[in-house]
């Protein structure tokens, strides 16, 4: 084992963890040696994963800034500042720019752009002042291109509004706590059952993809292990993307 890779006794703060990419984030984090946190609007799921990892569920909604305050104080009183936190919870909503209703549009904003603000401030604030910690938000590749054919302006517009917050913080935090961003392609989970269900939209996909094959959720989480260790040390502000060559292309 490489020294700096080691997470022994970290407290890991995973929002949206009960599922698809952050359930494997919990889990490589829990076998680097973190302590897991596992934060999620399902309240089930999550001390179903905590139990099961030997973490803490904590039922959460990141759409809602004054409990996730109440969770952060709660979480600082009991087991000190989050050493990482990893905002991962997100929804994805298609529907073309002219047809969309703008609840809809409203709550992908809010679940995956305030979302991330609100659990960065609320644990954040914790960290900074602790004078040390890694934030992790998960973007994707929207955040960067618009993938096709299906429409979802809110979503990919929600993404790069991720990036640039995972800038604009890890500015603000600089020297106290590091805050970067990884950007997954398709990945295998609930959230692109419809678009693998639907042929003309996963065939698009695979063309896009020069590895011809969607991410496991592991091979996500592995990127966040990195980010979240010391071997990432004087890495801040970044954006790293996981897309089989995607963007590349
Ligand atoms: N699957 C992909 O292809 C893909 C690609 C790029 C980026 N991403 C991003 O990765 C992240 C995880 O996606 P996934 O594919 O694992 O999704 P998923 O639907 O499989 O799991 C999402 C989890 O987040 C939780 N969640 C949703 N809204 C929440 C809220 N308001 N508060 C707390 N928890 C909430 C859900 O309960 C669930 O446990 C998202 O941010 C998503 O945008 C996914």
């Amino acid at each position: 084992m490489i020294r700096e890779f080691d997470l022994t006794g970290r407290l890991a703060v995973v929002t949206g963890g009960a599922a698809g990419i952050g359930r494997a984030i919990c889990a490589v984090l829990a076998e680097g040696g973190a302590r897991v946190v596992v934060a999620d609007r399902n309240a089930e799921a999550a001390a179903a994963l905590a139990a099961e990892l030997g973490g803490i569920a904590l039922p959460l909604d990141v759409t809602d800034p004054e409990r996730c305050e109440i969770a952060a104080i709660d979480l600082m009183a009991n087991y000190g500042p989050a050493a990482i936190l990893v905002n991962n919870a997100g929804i994805v909503m298609n529907a073309t720019s002219l047809e969309v209703d703008l609840a809809d549009w409203r709550r992908v904003i809010d679940v995956n752009l305030h979302g991330v603000f609100h659990t960065s401030r609320a644990f954040g604030r914790h960290m900074v002042a602790a004078g040390r910690g890694s934030v992790i938000n998960i973007s994707s590749i929207c955040g960067e291109v618009t993938v096709h054919p299906q429409p979802q302006a809110a979503y990919n517009a929600a993404k790069a509004g991720v990036n640039l917050l995972t800038k604009s913080l890890a500015v603000e935090w600089a020297g106290r706590v590091r805050v970067n961003a990884v950007a997954p392609g398709y990945t295998a989970t609930e959230l692109t059952l419809l678009g693998r269900s639907k042929p003309e939209w996963f065939n698009t996909w695979l063309a896009g993809i020069p590895m011809g094959r969607l991410a496991e959720p592991r091979e996500i989480a592995l990127a966040v292990a990195y980010l979240a260790s010391d071997a990432a040390s004087y890495v801040t502000g970044t954006v790293l993307t996981v897309d089989g060559g995607y963007t590349a292309i």
